[in-house]
């Protein structure tokens, strides 16, 4: 299949490239480099621009006879999405409707979208299965929510076949060390501790230590950038025109924030020192995914289930690769 993957050279992206490129897909990425980086992309395949350009977006799709598009170009940072959600809702809402609209232009009809585990907001239940109400509780998770509305009426409207993956916390890094995880400022718990281990970094701050959780830090679902690239691949085969999907991409397990620096400790031998401070805003105490729907009917399953394994991976990235992509130009 010929694909465009919009957000292509940023980190999940730039995974699901490598691995629809491993199976064969023509693959074709399209992104305004402002948070992703070119070396992630396979030579000659990128396409510079932007999603409020729709004149070049149909060009890219028209151009390149795409089949499918992958979504995955948004801002996603739940705190600054609290303290900066015009520029959230403008990127994340009138961008994908943009892209949406390009698509019908030109007659693209199957389109996989990066939801997220913030349209969960506070759930009832945990793990969460994927018809727990959507209640979100930031701007951020509004932002990818109100897609999520826009492509089930596209569907029924003009026949756009959809796949929504609802992620959890992305981490990790590929197998080879090629590419991985930087982000400019890194706000991302993982790398953030990683960054300690490296020395560039005195401590790690615990955003909230009264959670009602067992040690009172928040839990979060860590899945792998691999898992989350192999779920794309897979659900792709799966859109139908006018139809729509939408699964969850998580381990079924959840780690507090605690835990995790336990675990980064074990892995590097790094003493991590740890301050606690107030809770971040937008951040919901517990957030664990039922991943059951997508195993059962895709034949998925996560290939790095534990902490440990993760952040494994990670470690390797970030300690070959200290400045992350700027180690590309030496
Ligand atoms: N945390 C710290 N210290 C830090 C960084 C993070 O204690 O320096 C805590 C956060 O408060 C949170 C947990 O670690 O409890 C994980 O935080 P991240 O910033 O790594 O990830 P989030 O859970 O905030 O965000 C991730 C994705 C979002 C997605 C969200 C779902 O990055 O895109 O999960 O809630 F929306």
């Amino acid at each position: 299949m010929r694909i465009l993957v919009v957000g292509g050279a940023g980190y999940i992206g730039s995974h699901t490239v490598r691995r629809l490129t491993q199976v064969g897909h023509d693959v074709w990425v399209y992104d305004n480099l402002s948070v992703g980086h070119a070396a992630a992309v396979p030579d000659g395949r990128l396409v510079v621009g932007d999603l409020a350009d729709s004149v070049a977006l149909e060009k890219a799709l028209r151009d390149h006879a795409i089949d499918a598009v992958m979504h995955f170009a948004a801002f996603t940072s739940v705190p600054e999405s609290v303290s900066e959600p015009a520029r959230y809702y403008r990127n994340n809402v009138v961008g994908a409707l943009n892209l949406l609209d390009a698509m019908r232009t030109v007659g693209v009809g199957k389109i996989v979208f990066s939801s997220t585990a913030a349209v969960y907001g506070v759930p009832d239940h945990v793990p969460i299965p994927e018809d727990s109400p959507p209640r979100p509780i930031n701007p951020y998770g509004f932002t990818k929510l109100a897609i999520e509305h826009a492509l089930a009426d596209y569907a029924r409207a003009y026949n756009i076949g959809f796949a929504v993956l609802r992620y959890f916390n992305a981490c990790g890094a590929s197998s080879d060390t090629s590419i991985g995880e930087d982000h400019t400022p890194e706000t991302h718990l993982i790398p953030i501790i990683l960054q300690v281990a490296l020395g560039r970094r005195e401590h790690v701050a615990v955003f909230g230590t009264d959670y009602p959780t067992p040690d009172g830090t928040c839990v979060r679902d860590y899945i792998h950038v691999e898992d989350l690239a192999e779920a794309h691949l897979r659900v792709l085969a799966r859109i139908e025109p006018g139809k729509g999907l939408t699964y969850n991409v998580a381990t079924g397990v959840g780690y507090s924030v605690r835990q995790v620096v336990e675990a980064v400790r074990k892995v590097t031998g790094h003493p991590i020192p740890v301050v606690e401070r107030p809770r971040r805003p937008g951040d919901p105490p517990v957030l664990v995914a039922s991943s059951q729907a997508i195993q059962r009917d895709l034949g998925w399953t996560p290939r790095y289930p534990s902490i440990e394994t993760i952040v494994q991976s990670a470690w390797k990235w970030h300690s070959t690769r200290p400045n992350g992509y700027a180690d590309y130009k030496l």
